[in-house]
Order: C-alpha cells, then sequence, then structure tokens
C-alpha cells in the first residue's frame, strides 16, 4: 500500500462509494467538467496530482484525475475526455446521477518540496486537468511559494480546456500566464501565440537554482520540454512528471501499470524526473 492509501482499509480500495454530479459543464466539444461530491458528505481527501477510480454499473471504471484543489471545500472536479466506453456514458449523465469512486490513489504532487520555490507549470491537451488541482492550489495559498509561470498548449482554439480559468490566470497578478496552440483556421476567434508550448520556454528568465518545473502532458511533449530545461540549466531532481498509463486496479496489485519495477498508480503517477529517465519507456 503507497503512503498515500494507508488510511484506507484493504476492502475500502475496491469498493466504490457513491458519489452525486452537482454541475456537469461543457468545456470542448470533446472535453466535459463534473462537479461532484461524495453522498455521504465527506471530503474526498485528495492532493493535487492524484487520480480517482470513476465506475458506472454497466460500463466499468477508468481512472480520471481531480481536477479541483483540496482548498476549495464541498466538491471536486474532473475534467473528462470523451475516450472510450465509460467516458462517453459518463457524457449522457447529468446533475443528480451518481457514479461510483475508488480513491483518492497515486503519489500526489509534492508539496512539501515544491513550497518556497519558483514554479514553472508547463501543461499540454488534457494535462490541463490534474495541474489545475496544483494552480488552483498556489492560487488558495499564494504565499506558500514563489513565482508561478502558467505554460499551456492545445491542439487549437476549439480544443483549449479551461478557458475562464485561463482568462481569469492571465489577469491575476500572482501568476505570469502564457498560452499556445498548435494551429489555428480560419474564422477562429483567438488572440494568442500559434506553435508547441516548447516556444513559451526559451523567452522565460529562469532561476535553476530555485525553480521546479511541473510536466503534465501528452508523452510527445516530455522531451521536447525537458530538452528546452535543460538548456535553462534546470537539473532532472528540480523537474517534475506526471505519467499516464493503462490502468485497472488502481492499487499496485494488477501490475497494469508498471514501468519497469516502478507501478505507475501508487509510486506515480507523478515522479521527480531522476527517478524514472533512465528506466525503458518510461518518457
Ligand atoms: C492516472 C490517470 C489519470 C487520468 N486522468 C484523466 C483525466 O483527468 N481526464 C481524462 O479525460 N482522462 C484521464 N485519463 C485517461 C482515461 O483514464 C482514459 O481515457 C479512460 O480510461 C478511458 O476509459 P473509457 O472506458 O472511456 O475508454 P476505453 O473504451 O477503455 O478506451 C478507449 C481508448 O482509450 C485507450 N486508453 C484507455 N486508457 C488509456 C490510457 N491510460 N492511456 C492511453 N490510452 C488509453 C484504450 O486503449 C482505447 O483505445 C487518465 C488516465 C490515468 C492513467
Ligand atoms: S493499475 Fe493495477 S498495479 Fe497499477
Amino acid at each position: 500500500m503507497s503512503p498515500q492509501t494507508t488510511h484506507m482499509t484493504e476492502a475500502s480500495l475496491y469498493l466504490p462509494v457513491n458519489c452525486e454530479i452537482v454541475a456537469v459543464i461543457d468545456l470542448t466539444p470533446h472535453e466535459k467538467l463534473f462537479r461532484l461530491r461524495l453522498v455521504d458528505g465527506r471530503p474526498l481527501g485528495h492532493l493535487p496530482g492524484q487520480f480517482v477510480q470513476v465506475s458506472l454499473l454497466g460500463w466499468g471504471e477508468a481512472p480520471l484525475s481531480v481536477a479541483s484543489s483540496p482548498t476549495r471545500d464541498g466538491y471536486f472536479e474532473m475534467g473528462v475526455r470523451r475516450a472510450g466506453t465509460l467516458t462517453a456514458a459518463m457524457h449522457e449523465l447529468k446533475a443528480g446521477d451518481v457514479i461510483g469512486i475508488r480513491g483518492p490513489f497515486g503519489r500526489p504532487f509534492e508539496l512539501p518540496k515544491l513550497r518556497g520555490q519558483d514554479l514553472l507549470l508547463i501543461s499540454g491537451g488534457c494535462g490541463l486537468a490534474p495541474m489545475r488541482s496544483l494552480i488552483q492550489y498556489c492560487e488558495d495559498r499564494p504565499e506558500e511559494f514563489g513565482s508561478l509561470t502558467i505554460l499551456y498548449g492545445a491542439k487549437s482554439p476549439a480544443d483549449t480546456l479551461f478557458k475562464d480559468d485561463l482568462a481569469a490566470w492571465e489577469a491575476s497578478a500572482r501568476f505570469a500566464c502564457s498560452r499556445t496552440v498548435d494551429r489555428i483556421t480560419e474564422g477562429d476567434c483567438y488572440s494568442g501565440g500559434v506553435g508547441l508550448v516548447t516556444a513559451l520556454i526559451p523567452p522565460l528568465e529562469i532561476d535553476p537554482g530555485r525553480t521546479v518545473a511541473v510536466l503534465v502532458g501528452p508523452p510527445v511533449m516530455y522531451r521536447a520540454v525537458v530538452e528546452e530545461l535543460r538548456k535553462k540549466g534546470l537539473d532532472s531532481d528540480r523537474i517534475v512528471v506526471s505519467l499516464e498509463r493503462h490502468m485497472r486496479c488502481g492499487v499496485g496489485k494488477c501490475g497494469h501499470c508498471t514501468i519497469e519495477h516502478l507501478y505507475c498508480c501508487q509510486d506515480g503517477p507523478v515522479f521527480w524526473l531522476n527517478e524514472i529517465e533512465l528506466l525503458k519507456g518510461a518518457l
């Protein structure tokens, strides 16, 4: 059992609890935001970077990141892409419907090590969902951190997640926030940058001795971003990555999520780069 799940009994690791959908909000044509609360009134008890196993009777189970910060009381949120069986069924649900939740599971972002540091929060595509939990945490506890820089890349303006949050972070004096899209098409209403998220890194002024970069995005993003960060002098012990693997149990039993000797569901999904960079197939 990981340190994050030691408070759970063996049985509660496997037993879903009921969770009511409080609101469903369209984010893009393919992604929706679900605001939820546990039916028994307890807080979820998660930390930024953790995930839950969501179940729907007859449709199965899937790991989904918590997209809101534990500092926001009374509810938690998930940004869900319609990817297949379970997530398509979820997209049909409405406020008042009930789903099953196991968790929270996994190793979170290591807040004690992030405190006092300048944070460079880089995400791509759906990676903004787990990153949003950390960003909201920083927003609610600004005194705990140095400078806060958000970089986000999406495929297109239509694919950009959490547009309202991005606009608020751009307007906030506490964050430096830049975003980009891979491409625009005629008729798009868009005023940000065009290009890969890596292009946002070279202009930044970074103090490599007091900066931690946190990366969440598609696998293709990691190598290119890490290369740019190295040019800025950031070592692997100052780079955090969150990895996605096919998962079944979520609690270190089935072996579906392994990266060599590591279980992504328990040892991760959050890793320091120096823990995994030499492992085959990790990045
Ligand atoms: C720790 C973790 C956190 C995640 N957080 C989120 C999140 O916040 N929001 C979100 O929308 N999605 C997230 N995902 C991805 C999500 O779990 C999958 O999209 C989901 O399992 C699909 O379930 P399904 O039944 O709808 O699709 P299925 O019908 O099971 O599969 C549809 C397709 O997606 C592929 N697939 C399933 N799981 C994965 C995976 N882990 N990686 C790559 N391909 C996969 C399948 O092979 C298949 O081709 C996360 C995954 C992990 C491991
Ligand atoms: S998902 Fe079963 S061991 Fe990780």
